[in-house]
Parts: structure tokens; sequence; C-alpha cells
């Protein structure tokens, strides 16, 4: 998977530096060409010796040691490195990167490169868990560099808790998926809707649907891992936006996501709508809590929220439409309904009632109805991988 990548590997003052020799050896027998660069407390870890056998090239680890070639080293790193990995990666190497600051060869590296940046951070769990740390790396995945999260268990440092450094074995994987994915979406800007809308009633409740959001985060995920610049439209959820976002924008209600959604469909080459819109709220919103009183029932009159995707449909230029449906019943017939009155390009269409589809799962099983008349079953599969085979047939069709 990584023959012929190059990849940068930063190391960093954590006991779990020596894993980093592992991970090496891994990465060498993936195919990649490995360099490290070791800050000095990495050094009170392990040798750059070690380092420099497992990878068969010299360890950098001065800004101001006699060059190895006549280039200037941590920008010559820096450009030529497919990916660039921080593994272990401390919080003090977390603070100095999300702060810009470049006093060593392995931050000024860093911020030299335009490659992927993927930190794995490992350490105490209070130090991860504490706000500061978790606030840097939320604002380097807001900045386009990758994070792997740290497993929970037994720590070094006698605690147990979320800070262990992931097997290497899991780290490959991670980075397999990284570097393999091809940049097909480049130059291409996706536009994609997620989650649920909440309708208001009153101050304490609303109307709304199981929709957990991981449908559309797994496709604005995998759109950016494919080069798109995307923005994600998403309503309410638990779910921290993938990295490397160009916008992203949270919503309440259908209302909310029409006005924004429409606010950016002449800059989009592409819409998905993953979003479960409600199809209709609340007549009259009161404004105070709506108290139970002495009636047995209680009448709540709906109205209509619009059809953004129809709407879409309606006003389509350049834009390619992906739309998806949540069925129960008369799967087929709604689904080549909604992608002929909804003018799309192709409708996703999952059976909502089959066991690993649909709201609030990992996986999905769909079939993907096209303009064409054709139609495609694909099966069971995480909805990550499911948003990467979208995204192929949209890459194939946009190129016809
Ligand atoms: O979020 P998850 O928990 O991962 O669940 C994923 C999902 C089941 C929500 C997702 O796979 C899905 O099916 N999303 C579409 C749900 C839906 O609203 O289906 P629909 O058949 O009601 O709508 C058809 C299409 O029109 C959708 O693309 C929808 O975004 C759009 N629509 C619907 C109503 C409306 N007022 N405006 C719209 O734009």
């Amino acid at each position: 998977m990584l023959q012929g990548k190059f990849v940068v590997l930063g190391v960093t003052g954590s006991i779990a530096a020596y894993k980093a020799a592992e991970l090496v050896r891994l990465l060498k027998k993936a195919g990649a060409e490995v360099h490290v660069v070791m800050t000095s407390s990495a050094r009170e870890f392990v040798t750059p010796l070690t380092f420099q056998v497992l990878s068969g090239n010299p360890v950098v680890t001065d800004m101001f040691e006699k060059p190895v070639r006549w280039e200037v080293e941590h920008v010559s790193l820096a450009d030529r490195a497919d990916l660039f990995l921080i593994a272990p990666a401390t919080a003090n190497i977390i603070a100095k990167m999300a702060a810009g600051i470049a006093d060593d060869m392995l931050t000024s590296s860093v911020l030299a490169t335009r490659a992927k940046v993927l930190v794995v951070p490992a350490m105490n769990v209070n130090m991860y868990l504490n706000p500061i740390t978790q606030e840097n790396l939320s604002y380097l995945k807001e900045k386009g560099f990758y994070v792997m999260e740290p497993d929970e268990g037994p720590l070094a440092c006698g605690y147990s808790g979320k800070g262990r450094f992931p097997e290497p074995e899991k780290i490959l994987k991670f980075i397999e998926k990284l570097v393999g994915v091809s940049r097909d979406l480049n130059n291409k800007k996706i536009l994609i809707t997620a989650g649920p809308t909440r309708e208001p009633i009153d101050p304490v409740r609303f109307i709304s649907n199981r929709s957990s959001g991981k449908m559309g985060y797994a496709l604005a995920e995998a759109a950016v891992e494919r080069g798109g610049e995307v923005i994600l439209i998403s309503g309410p959820t638990s779910l921290q936006p993938p990295p490397g976002l160009y916008k992203y924008i949270r919503i309440n209600t259908a209302l909310e996501m029409r006005e924004k959604v429409l606010e950016y469909y002449g800059w989009c080459d592409v819409v998905i709508k993953a979003a479960a819109v409600s199809d209709f709220r609340p007549k009259n919103y009161v404004e105070h809590k709506i108290k139970k009183g002495d009636s047995a029932s209680m009448f709540l009159e709906l109205e209509k929220n619009p059809d953004i995707l129809r709407e879409l449909g309606e006003r389509k230029q350049k834009q390619f439409l992906v739309g998806f449906a949540a069925e129960t019943d008369e799967i087929e017939e709604n689904a080549v309904e909604k992608l002929r009155k909804k003018n799309l390009d192709l409708i996703v269409v999952n059976d909502v009632t089959a066991e690993g589809a649909g709201f609030d799962v990992d996986t999905n099983i769909v079939k993907i109805y096209y303009k064409n008349g054709s139609a495609e079953e694909i099966p069971k599969m995480t909805k990550k991988e499911l948003a990467h085979v979208i995204l192929d047939r949209v890459v194939n069709l946009l190129k016809n």
C-alpha cells in the first residue's frame, strides 16, 4: 500500500517513543521510504541509532547540524513528504504546532510541509483530557491535521484511561487509508447536508427524527480525503466535524438549512443531501412551555417545510445532485419518483427498517438509482466505505 511513499516520522519525548521503532519497521515493510526526525526529549528515551538502523536513513535531530545533502534539511523533508507523521505526539508538541512555533527541526518541518499531517497523541490521561490539549487538537483538526485517537487502558505513568499509544499495526492501517485514497475530487466544490432538523414546538420541545449525522459526516470526511473543498451543513448531532472542511455550518431547522444551502448553491459542483429534513414544522411556535392542562389530548397543527432538494433540482445549472431516500415500503417506486421529481443525477435509497441500515448505525445497505434508469445494489458496509463508493460513482459520472 505504501510503495514509493515518502513518510517523515517525527518522534517526541514520550515513553511510547520505543513503540515508534516498531512503526518504522512496519512502514518499511509496507514499502515506504521513512525519514525520522527526533526532538531532543525523544532522544532521552531512544537513541537516534535505533531509528537510523531501522529506517536505513540518517536521523535528523538538530536544525544546525551539518546537512547530509546540500539542501535546507527541514524544507527538503517537508517538501518530499507524502505523509508527515508525529507519533508519539506529546501535549507539548501538540501545543507548539497549534501555536505555529518552529523552534526545532520537527516543528519547523511540520510548519513547512504541505503533506497530510497525522498526529498520534500519547500521554497521561489528565494531560490528554485537559481542555487546553483538547482545544489544541480541535484547532489542529480545523486546520486540516489528522488526529488518531489514543487508546484507553493502563498508562506508563500508573494511571489508567485515554492516552495510550495505539498498537503500531493499528496506526499502519490508519495510514494506509489516509495515503491510499486518490485525490480525484481536487478542485471540486462539494456541499453535503447531514443529520436531522429540529422543528421547535415551544422552548423545550421539538419535532425531529433519528438521524445521527453519521452518513453525512462520513461523506464529508471521504470527500475531504479525496481533495474536495467541502461545506458540511449539519443539523444537531453529537459528532465532531471531520478535519479539513472548507466550512462547517450548524443549523437547527429546515428553514435554516434551506437558507444556508441556497446561499452556497451557486458555489458548488456537487450537492449531496444526506440530511433527514423534517417534512413538517409546528404552525405556531409557542413562546412559553405548553402546560399539560386537564384535557386528555392535544392538537398540534403542522405546516409543510419547503422541499429543499426539489428546489435545488428546479434551479439546477451545472450542479451534480445526489439525493438520499429513507424508505420503509414501496422502495423502488418511491425512489424513482423522487429521482425524477427532484431532478437528481442519482439517489441513494436505504430501507431504514433493515438491520444494519439507515438511522444511527455505523453501517448501511443501499440501492443507487441513476438518472438513465439503471440501478445498483450495494451490499452492507460501513458508512465510510459507502461514502467512498458513492463518491466513486459521482467522480465517474462527472467525467462523462
Ligand atoms: O444520519 P444517520 O443516522 O447516519 O442516518 C442516515 C440517513 C438514514 C438519515 C440517510 O442515509 C438518509 O436516508 N437521508 C435522507 C433521509 C430523508 O430525509 O429522506 P427523504 O426520503 O425524506 O428525503 C429525500 C431527499 O430529499 C433527501 O435527500 C432529503 O435530504 C431531501 N429533503 C427532504 C425533505 C425536505 N423538506 N427537504 C429536502 O431536501
